[in-house]
């Protein structure tokens, strides 16, 4: 597995604005928005392409376009979807699945309410949005179902990841699964006992969408 921490400055101001217990749902999402856009920018540096020519009004061009299949987007409901709209921007083209998970808050085990996805992903650059890798499962769940699929790729991308997660995720899968790569803007320092990330941001759904 590949981890890339993408320590742009812009990112890392925009993540110390998310952070802050201060700012209002508005803003979170805003900001939440801007940097998927950022960081899928550095997640879709490999994206596949195919050669194509475009007629200019003055000769032909030589350029590229997404592969065919387009690639698949897959924000984990309900903290993704804050990151779905920053994402499109960048990719219009792609096609979105969706996956439900809800954490128990006791066991921490992630369990599966909803599944929207393509049932073959043969030869598919796929991208998974979830703000928080936390214990990983939410994450080891969904790759699992892309990789059972057939996805070419598989690209993580967090706002903020855990050590515990990340370790989870570098030992889950055996030969069998895509190449995976978790792109996020910070790694944090631990999970505290109800598995939330230290510093991280609180709950993200519930800074988006509110509490429930
Ligand atoms: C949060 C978060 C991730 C998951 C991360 O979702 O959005 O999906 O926890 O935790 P993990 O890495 O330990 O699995 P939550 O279950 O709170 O649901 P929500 O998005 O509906 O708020
Ligand atoms: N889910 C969240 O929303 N925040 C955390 O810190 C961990 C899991």
């Amino acid at each position: 597995m590949q981890t890339t921490v993408a320590d742009h400055p812009l990112i890392a101001h925009k993540l110390t604005l998310l952070r802050d217990s201060s700012t209002d749902t508005p803003t979170f999402r805003r900001l939440a928005y801007e940097l998927t856009t950022l960081l899928g920018y550095e997640a879709t540096r490999d994206v596949k392409l195919e050669s194509v020519q475009v007629g200019t009004p003055v000769g032909i061009a030589s350029g590229v376009r997404l592969a065919r299949p387009v690639p698949l987007v897959v924000p984990i409901l309900r903290a993704g979807i804050g990151m779905l709209d920053g994402f499109s921007s960048l990719l219009p083209e792609a096609d979105i699945g969706f996956v439900g998970l809800v954490r128990d808050e006791q066991t921490l085990l992630a369990s599966t309410y909803a599944t929207r996805l393509p049932e073959d992903l043969t030869g598919r650059d796929t991208f998974i949005l979830d703000p928080m890798l936390a214990t990983g499962g939410s994450m080891e769940t969904v790759i699992r179902m892309l990789a059972d699929r057939g996805a070419a790729t598989v690209t993580a991308i967090c706002l903020v990841a855990a050590p515990e997660g990340l370790a989870r995720l570098g030992t889950a899968f055996g030969g069998e699964v895509p190449p995976i790569h978790v792109v996020t803007g910070a790694v944090d320092a631990h999970l505290n006992q109800k598995g939330y990330i230290v510093p991280g941001l609180g709950d993200a759904g519930d800074r988006l969408f509110g509490t429930i």
